[in-house]
């Protein structure tokens, strides 16, 4: 063909994604993982287009590492790291990472070293060609595990092992290439090489992670379009990666991923359902595309003759590369599962993980991008393309056999409970169904009637399956499939109040890890008790920063406003943890009905949520009492958004129905939109406090002049602390004077025998005056029993106070002789006096 390079192009990319739909389909029948058929049909291809004139043009594709690189990688890196389960990956970011850091640099060497040792490849390029060829690519093993159903776990384990060490190769592959490009090998070389890979790979994360993130908050801008969506998710994956790799220098990978996780992750509950949908469709579709044009080409791209004539040399590369596999992962694994907070990883799985290590698109690009010239680059390519021919052959084709001999497809009898239930649901509404279509229409009732009798049948079989299955449970399993249900529920609790604005984000994510904690828990035989507290990464990060920064300025204002907020979200979690568990209490009965549970066990479960929804309310309650404002601004938001809803389903009712014309509709739907858009976040401004209000409660300044107590509240920080902080040390110095204006604080005094509790502190009272009058260290502990507001007075704006005001001293020495008696009374004799 003569035609223009564009036309040709054209040609070709339809012509192959022709051949991978057809191959699809055709692979479906034979079962064979979709890339491996890929490679299959490729290397056909190839062989039939060499003998046949007009097919001649596939040959001339050449598979060039800018394609791979710049075209294919970021689209297959994103939509692997968006649709990745980032929780789940964080809980297993131990192994991926010990597989994908150490894990290739172990794997580059060894396989270098050997290499090097046994093959015709000199030192240098035998390294290049172990870190290449370090990088797994298990597409083909992880389409399979969705199949054939393996545990998610194992799935996140190599996939996320994959994700990481793309990167990781690719920057080993680069430092080594420029030092071998220089010649010497020096200790500077090697510990600028590891100082370098360190900001190249972390650097590359955060560059990803922020761009994702304002990817996260364009969102708003673009509310209810899922075209322009999934326009900007493209843009942030291919700007990810060359801002990162182009620019900044680090890695443009590692920057895809960091976008991925974090638009998967927050996205999660940031887009509508439907823009959700859309995003994961259009990614799927743009992975199916990459990965069929990457296989059919590396299918292509192989010459079968040349592999014929190094088949010696290629078969000992295939040793190797699998020994040094399965050092790397039978010797990290083991290590990472001792780490602290680790959960091992079996024998099993380890098996599956060393089998899955297939090697892939970005071993041959790699290898493709040697330049010209380079010493022993056709060896090093011929070498790559056969290990990636046989990984992919060997360990696609027996990768499902492997994991059925390992029992990893078997879904344990939990789920084989479950999924006949939903299938008896399902035949019972269908049954019912029938019976109303009965009585409304003109149908042959004769045809009716044998259509209720199949399904009739149908019901009858599936109940004797779930009797069966029953049988064969224990109660303990019976126990745990009640437990998951009212699991299920819990969760859907939370979704709801989510989708209705009453709880936040963050918090929503809080809770849904703790569900998720507890069917682990359930699957590892324990049944939960209480909400596990814990925390999202992010969450945890927040809450240490403000910490620290908080010791370090305890009233700037940007650490105050953190506080109210970590404030709000303690409420609306204890809202959540009360609804959803009031919701499974009331619905316990149903579920054990529906799960044949024993009553005991029903009545087990019922007690724990009770006692739940209970503890729930009684936090509820103590905020209620020391911010009751803030409780009624809350109700008040409830109340709005509940009305906002209800205007919003009957616009949508109006329009569908063809009542409202659109525009007028678009209208009211903006108008609703805007309204419930104002109304996030604005109770905690409740919180914020109001000093003179509070302050006329405090009894220390009764009897003030008007003007003086005017003069006084300017000079008082504001200052919220959570429940169970600590607002004083004892012994440590002291210099100002806390007022309490709402809630509860408890002091502490420590002796030989540990810490006793000398007195609780009331809204209206003060502490901290003993320090200051004296200038000794502080006598006591003062810690906050609930969540408090305070009023921070230094040594010497009292002082100033003292002055104009001769009762406000007198009442702070009275306290202080009167708390000291008290102290000597407990025969506390502090060192430091
Ligand atoms: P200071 O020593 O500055 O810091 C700790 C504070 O705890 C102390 O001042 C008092 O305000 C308070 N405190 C110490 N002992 C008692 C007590 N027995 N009763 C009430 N408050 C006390």
């Amino acid at each position: 063909m003569h035609h223009d390079p564009v036309i040709t192009t054209v040609v070709t990319v339809v012509a192959l994604l022709l051949v991978a739909a057809a191959a699809a389909i055709g692979l479906k029948r034979v079962h064979l993982p979709f890339t491996v058929g890929l490679v299959i049909v490729g290397l056909a291809l190839g062989a039939i287009a060499d003998r046949v004139e007009p097919l001649a043009f596939l040959n001339s594709v050449t598979l060039s590492p800018e394609i791979i690189l710049f075209v294919f990688l970021p689209t297959l890196i994103f939509e692997s790291a968006f649709n990745l389960d980032s929780r789940l990956l964080s809980r297993n970011l131990a192994p991926v990472l010990a597989l994908a850091a150490p894990g290739i640099v172990l794997s580059t060497v060894l396989i270098g070293g050997l290499m090097a040792a046994v093959t015709p490849l000199s030192l240098g390029p035998a390294l290049l060609f172990g870190a290449l060829i370090a990088a797994t690519d298990p597409v083909a093993v992880v389409a399979l595990f969705k199949e054939l159903g393996a545990p998610k776990r194992l799935a996140i384990l190599v996939e996320g092992e994959s994700l990481f060490n793309d990167a990781t190769a690719i920057v080993v592959f680069r430092v080594i290439l420029g030092v071998v490009a220089g010649g010497a090998i020096s200790a500077s070389v090697v510990g600028s090489g590891i100082a370098n890979f360190a900001v190249v790979f972390l650097g590359g994360l955060i560059v990803g992670a922020a761009i994702g993130y304002l990817m996260i908050r364009s969102i708003a801008l673009a509310r209810d379009e899922p075209v322009v969506q999934v326009a900007l998710s493209t843009v942030v994956a291919y700007a990810a990666f060359i801002a990162a790799d182009e620019y900044l220098r680090v890695s443009g990978v590692m920057a895809t991923t960091g976008a991925g996780i974090v638009v998967g992750a927050l996205g999660s509950t940031r887009f509508t359902p439907q823009v959700r949908e859309y995003l994961h469709r259009f990614w799927e579709y743009a992975a199916f595309v990459a990965n069929s044009l990457i296989f059919l080409l590396v299918g292509l791209s192989v010459s079968l003759s040349t592999i014929a004539e190094y088949l010696g040399t290629i078969a000992i590369t295939i040793g190797i590369v699998l020994l040094v596999r399965a050092v790397t992962v039978f010797g990290l694994i083991p290590i990472t599962s001792r780490l602290p907070g680790a959960e091992a990883i079996g024998g099993r799985y380890q098996t599956v993980m060393f089998w899955g290590g297939l090697r892939g698109a970005v071993a041959l690009a790699l290898a493709l991008s040697l330049p010209a010239g380079f010493a022993q680059r056709d060896l090093i390519i011929t070498l790559a393309i056969g290990v990636v021919l046989f990984t992919l052959l060997s360990g696609g084709l027996s990768m499902g056999p492997l994991i059925h001999f390992l029992g990893l497809d078997r879904p344990t009898l939990a789920e084989r409970v479950a999924k006949a239930q939903a299938a008896l649901a399902a035949k019972r509404e269908a049954l019912r169904r029938l019976g109303e279509v009965a009585t409304a229409g003109p149908f042959s009732s004769s045809l009716l009637e044998r259509a209720e009798e199949d399904y009739r049948k149908d019901v009858e079989s599936v109940e004797s399956q779930l009797a069966a299955l029953r049988n064969e449970c224990t109660t303990d399993e019976i126990r745990r499939v009640l437990w998951s249900e009212a699991v299920t529920v819990e969760q859907r609790a939370y979704r709801d109040l989510f989708h209705h604005g009453a709880i936040s984000e963050p918090v929503l994510r809080e809770l849904e890890l703790a569900v998720e904690l507890a069917r682990d828990g359930l699957k590892r035989g324990s049944t939960p008790r209480g909400v596990p507290s814990v925390a999202p990464l992010e969450v945890r990060a927040t809450a240490g920063a403000v910490r620290l920064f908080g010791r370090l300025a305890p009233n700037n204002r940007l650490v105050q406003r953190q506080r109210l907020r970590a404030l709000a979200a303690r409420y609306e979690h204890n809202v959540a943890v009360f609804e959803a568990s009031s919701r499974v209490a009331a619905q316990i009965d149903r579920l054990g009905e529906l799960t044949h549970a024993h009553p005991e066990v029903t009545q087990e479960c019922r007690q724990e949520f009770e006692r739940r929804s209970h503890e729930a309310m009684e936090r509820i309650d103590s905020v209620a009492e020391h911010f009751p404002e803030y409780v009624n601004a809350v109700q008040q938001q409830t109340t709005r958004r509940i009305a906002l809803d209800g205007e919003a389903d009957a616009v949508e009712q109006l329009a569908s129905s063809g009542v409202t014309p659109e525009s007028v509709a678009r209208e009211a739907r903006q108008r609703v939109e805007h309204d419930q858009h104002k109304l996030t976040r604005q109770p905690v401004s409740a919180l914020e406090p109001r000093p003179e209000e509070l302050l006329a409660r405090v009894p220390l300044f009764e009897g003030l002049d008007p003007a003086d107590f005017q003069q006084i509240v300017k000079l008082l920080a504001p200052r919220t602390v959570l429940a169970g902080e600590r607002i004083i040390r004892q012994g440590e110095r002291g210099t100002s004077l806390f007022l309490i204006a709402r809630g509860v604080v408890a002091v502490l005094v420590t002796q030989t025998d540990g810490p006793q509790r000398v007195a609780t502190l009331h809204a209206g009272e003060f502490f901290g005056e003993m320090a200051l009058l004296t200038a000794e260290p502080r006598a006591a502990t003062v810690q906050a029993v609930s969540d408090c507001q305070l009023y921070e007075l230094t040594k010497r704006d009292v002082d100033s106070v003292c002055e104009v005001c001769s009762g406000v001293k007198a009442a702070l020495v009275a306290a202080f002789e009167e708390r000291r008696a008290t102290e000597r009374r407990i025969g506390k004799r502090p060192s430091h006096y």
